[in-house]
């Protein structure tokens, strides 16, 4: 097989295609196809990405039989390196597992360098060799951000090496040390990918080589992935599937605060979340999130209700604002920002017809807090409770929290993931939830929260003592 083969890789999803095309046939991305040397090392990945089916098979003559074991065997507890960062520890399971790779990923700017630093030089304090490699910024830049953090005189060992084979090289020179930090994969690089650096190809290729060197020497490697949609670096996404652990960490627009979530752990939970607070001399963990989150809720304010959502894998709790006043117009205005306004009429709707509840006069406005976009119906009982409670001057109680799809006929709809919503709720302070009737919570979640459950939505108006005029 001729060895200058070529492939055009997706950048934003990864996918392989024969040839180019302005638009990734498998994740819809555009111009984010480019062309890249087909992989050689693995004769298999050829022959499949060929259509030659078993065509390498001529080397089985000199393969070796694997050995195999029973389940029982493998059953010792993985020992653990706590960072000694509380929220952190929490969401890896009980620390760093030794010989696994951990992906941080999130937006630029968002604090995962710092995170890191914090996390890399409180394990250095401990005694452990901890190693920190930043391609991104320069060794003054890396020492500023320590003495902005008060971390200056932590032990940890700084390098800006960004090639794949002088990094392992430096590795093994001093023994393998217990923790390494790559800041970030996408500028990793080696000459032996036939790729520009950034690309696809060489992202999988040099973390994949820096993760089997880590399971080899016994290192727990941290890799930091920028999470971004511009085509040009490669996504972290990519290499989810050959790390153990995926972190996320992110922060709602305009506020102070973020949250570290597991989205993949092999060796802990993943829906756990560690909450800091950015501040000028770093993350600060937050040992009580309820309260920080209910610092920026409008107490007792009638309009507002709190919604348990869930965004793809994961809970996340916001609030839904509503203002319902008399309108001055013939036709009156319906804005709504973070929701969909076609959802909003159909709720309405449904309020008009099946509750009795009359805004027809009134000008109705709804906001997603903190600059989120909810897509799930699951957000209409809450958005619902918010309007209602506008129009009644009732404010919500403080410690509810609010899910449940609502059809048009007024029935209230159960909805997936109950469990780790309340799980999420209770986490963050909540005590009641109101909820879909026929949906059931284990036993567990239900003894963490009081719910009240509703099967049409006419309970919900009721509960606020909105008067159908
Ligand atoms: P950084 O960790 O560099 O983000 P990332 O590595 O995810 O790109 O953090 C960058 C932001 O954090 C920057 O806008 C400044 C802010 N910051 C603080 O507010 N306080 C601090 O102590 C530090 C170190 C950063
Ligand atoms: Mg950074």
């Amino acid at each position: 097989m001729a060895k200058t083969s070529r492939a055009f890789v997706c950048q934003a999803c990864g996918a392989v295609t024969a040839r180019w095309s302005g638009k990734c046939p498998s994740c819809g991305e555009w111009n984010s196809i480019i062309e890249e040397a087909a992989p050689s090392g693995s004769p298999a990945l050829v022959a499949i990405r060929g259509g030659k089916g078993r065509s390498a098979s001529g080397r089985l003559g000199s393969a070796r039989l694997a050995p195999l074991e029973t389940l029982a065997a493998a059953s010792i507890d993985a020992p653990r390196l706590p960072t000694g960062i509380a929220e952190l520890d929490r969401v890896l399971g009980g620390g760093l597992v030794p010989g696994s790779a951990v992906l941080v990923g999130g937006d630029p700017g968002i604090g995962k360098s710092t995170l890191l630093l914090q996390a890399a030089a409180k394990l250095a304090e401990t005694g452990a060799r901890v190693v920190y490699l930043s391609g991104e910024e320069a060794p003054a830049q890396v020492r500023m951000r320590a003495v902005r953090l008060g971390l200056a005189q932590a032990p940890v060992a700084l390098g800006t090496e960004t090639n794949l084979a002088n990094i392992v090289a430096t590795l093994e020179a001093a023994g393998p040390p217990s923790l390494v930090v790559i800041d970030s994969v996408q500028t990793l690089w080696s000459e032996a990918v036939e790729a520009a650096p950034g690309t696809i190809s060489q992202l999988r290729g040099c973390a994949s080589a820096l993760i089997s060197h880590a399971k080899g020497s016994g290192s727990t490697l941290v890799l930091v992935g920028h999470v971004t949609k511009d085509g040009q670096i490669a996504g972290p996404k990519v290499i989810e599937h050959m790390v153990d652990t995926v972190l996320y960490f992110e922060g709602l627009s305009g506020h102070q605060f973020r949250v570290l979530r597991a989205v993949k752990n092999r060796f802990g939970p993943t829906d756990e979340i560690g909450v800091f607070e950015m501040r000028q001399d770093g993350l600060k963990e937050v040992e009580n999130p309820s309260a920080l989150f209910l610092n920026d809720r409008d107490r007792g304010a009638p309009g507002t209700a709190v919604f348990a959502g869930m965004e793809g894998t994961r809970p996340i709790l916001v609030e839904i604002q509503a203002l319902v006043a008399p309108s001055l117009l013939g036709t009156p205005r319906r804005a709504v920002v973070g929701w969909d306004p076609n959802r909003l009429a159909m709720l309405i709707a449904v309020l008009e017809a099946r509750c009795g509840v009359r805004l027809g006069s009134y000008d109705v406005y709804l906001n997603v807090a903190g600059g989120l976009r909810l897509q799930e119906p699951a957000a209409d009982l809450a958005a619902a409770a918010a309007l209602v409670s506008s129009l009644a001057g009732q404010p919500a109680p403080e410690d509810m929290v609010y899910f449940g799809e609502v059809s048009l006929t007024g029935a209230v709809r159960a909805v997936g993931h109950m469990d780790q919503r309340l799980k999420e709720a209770a986490k963050l302070g909540f005590t009641r939830a109101t909820v879909p009737a026929t949906a059931s919570a284990s036993d567990r979640e239900a003894k963490i929260m009081r719910l009240l459950p509703v099967s049409q939505l006419e309970e919900l108006v009721a509960s606020f003592g909105a008067t159908s005029e």
